[in-house]
């Protein structure tokens, strides 16, 4: 059983979605600490609803000490909670190469898009402007680059000719609750390889749960 932590800055459905996925045993986890940088983010209600230990750093006290000095305050309070996997689930900063290394294999991210198209904000804004006829999301662990460490899953979904940036995004966001959930389970279970770039994920001999399997349709 993994301890993990789950670092949010907003809503935190995706951080509801992991805590579903470890309370049915189907990611064999338990949520330990959500950490959030925004003092008013609803995640926090959310994540106390479950149960769950939550702590604010907010980064506005770490003005002008630079990205490492609050990163170093992350850390040490994952530590003291005994975080094994650490989740960025909504998390809005970049976080510092001194803390993506210390967390490398261990450390993961939901992004709204099929990476490496459309990093950044506004993935989805991103595909529609750029006329993409799929989109989708992405887990990938985390190193220095945004939104840009080696692929553990994807999902797609079609871009409709009316689509807005609010309708896609909820359609995308759909597979996002069933990818986290998959992406976590696997890391949990030990099931997945980094080389190089490529992720090489165990699913034959993992003993998941079919629906948690089969990532998307
Ligand atoms: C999601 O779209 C996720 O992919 C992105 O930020 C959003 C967070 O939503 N990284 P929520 O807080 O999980 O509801």
């Amino acid at each position: 059983m993994k301890n993990v932590g789950v670092l949010v800055s907003g809503r935190g459905s995706n951080m509801i979605a992991l805590f579903e996925a470890m309370r049915s045993g189907d990611a064999t986890g338990r949520p330990v600490l959500v950490l959030s940088n925004e003092p008013d983010a609803p995640a926090l209600a959310r994540a106390a609803s479950y149960g769950v230990a939550t702590r604010v750093i907010p980064h506005r006290d770490f003005r002008g000490q630079g990205r490492e000095a609050y990163d170093r305050a992350l850390a040490a309070a994952l530590d003291e909670a005994g975080v094994e996997i650490v989740c960025l689930a909504g998390f809005m900063r970049v976080l510092s190469a001194w803390f993506t290394d210390r967390y490398a294999g261990r450390l993961i991210n939901i992004h709204p898009g099929l990476l490496p198209s459309f990093p950044g904000l506004h993935a989805q804004r991103q595909a529609l402007e750029h006329g993409v006829r799929v989109a989708g999301c992405t887990v990938h662990f985390v190193d220095a680059a945004v939104d840009h460490g080696p692929i553990i899953a994807q999902a797609a979904v079609p871009v409709l000719p009316d689509d807005t940036e609010e309708s896609l995004s909820a359609r995308i966001l759909e597979q996002e609750h069933r990818l986290y959930p998959y992406a976590l389970a696997l890391l949990c279970a030990g099931r997945v390889r980094v080389d190089g770039r490529r992720v090489l994920v165990e699913t034959e001999r993992a003993g998941l749960p079919l629906a948690l399997a089969v990532p998307a349709p």
